[in-house]
C-alpha cells in the first residue's frame, strides 16, 4: 500500500501561506481546512484564497470542507483547482449526488466522518468515493489529542474496502504524529493528515519523511 502524507496548513503562518507551502515540497497533497464558523466553531478560507494557493504550488490541494452546505459550496473548490474535495456526511443532504458531481467536475471525491459517526450505513456507496476521511479528533481545531476510540472504525472501514475490492483511499485526520501514525497505519489507513506535527517541526519537510518512515514500518 502506498502511504501518503498530507500536511494541513491550519497551523501554518496564514500571513505567509505561499512560503509555508513551499517548505513542504515532498508532501503528497496539501490539506486545506475550510471552516465556516457554523459546522465547526472556527473560520478559515474560501474558494478565492484556495485558488491563489493552488496557483502558488505544484503540490495538489486536498480540500477538507467543514461547512454546513457542501452540496452548494463543494463545486467551487473543484473550480478553484483542488485535486480532491472532501465533504462531511453529517452536513450533506445527498452524499451520492455530491460525490458524483465532484467527480464529474474533475476532482477526487471524498467523504468525512466525525469520530462518533458510524461507517456501516455507507458501505454500499464506497465505490462512489475516491477517499474516506475518518476524523480522529472532533473537527474544528489543530493540535488536539488523537482519539484512540476511532481505531476500531479504521479497521472496519479497511475490511469493508477489501471486501468490496474498491480503490478508495482511507485518510485519518487529527492528532496524527510520530507517536500515533503507526497505530493508524496498522489499523489500515493509507493517507495521513498532519497539521501541528509538521508545522511545529523545525524542518517540516524532514518531518514528512519521518512520518512516512513510521507509516511504512
Ligand atoms: C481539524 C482539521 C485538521 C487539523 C489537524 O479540524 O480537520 O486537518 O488541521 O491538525 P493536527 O494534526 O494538529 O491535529
Ligand atoms: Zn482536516
Amino acid at each position: 500500500m502506498t502511504m501518503q502524507i498530507t500536511p494541513s496548513i491550519l497551523n501554518a503562518d496564514f500571513a505567509a501561506l505561499g512560503a509555508e507551502v513551499a517548505r513542504i515540497p515532498s508532501a503528497d497533497w496539501v490539506h486545506v481546512d475550510i471552516m465556516d464558523n457554523h459546522f465547526v466553531p472556527n473560520l478559515t478560507f474560501g474558494p478565492t484564497m484556495v485558488e491563489a494557493l493552488a496557483r502558488s504550488t505544484s503540490v495538489p490541494l486536498d480540500a477538507h470542507l467543514m461547512i454546513e452546505n457542501p452540496d452548494r459550496e463543494a463545486p467551487a473548490y473543484v473550480e478553484a483547482g483542488c485535486g480532491s474535495v472532501t465533504f462531511h456526511v453529517e452536513a450533506t443532504k445527498a452524499p451520492v449526488r455530491l460525490a458524483r458531481e465532484i467527480r464529474a467536475k474533475g476532482a477526487r471525491a471524498s467523504m468525512a466522518l466525525k469520530p462518533a459517526t458510524p461507517i456501516e450505513p455507507y458501505e454500499d456507496m464506497l465505490a462512489e468515493l475516491d477517499m474516506v476521511l475518518l476524523m480522529t479528533v472532533e473537527p474544528g481545531l489543530g493540535g488536539q489529542k488523537f482519539l484512540d476510540l476511532v481505531l476500531p472504525k479504521i479497521r472496519r472501514a479497511r475490511s469493508m474496502m477489501d471486501k468490496h475490492g474498491v480503490e478508495t483511499w482511507l485518510q485519518v485526520d487529527g492528532g496524527v504524529s510520530l507517536e500515533t501514525i503507526e497505530r493508524c497505519a496498522a489499523a489500515g489507513a493509507d493517507v495521513f493528515v498532519a497539521g501541528s506535527a509538521v508545522y511545529s517541526a523545525d524542518d517540516p519537510d524532514a518531518m514528512i519523511a519521518a512520518l512516512r518512515d513510521k507509516a511504512v514500518s
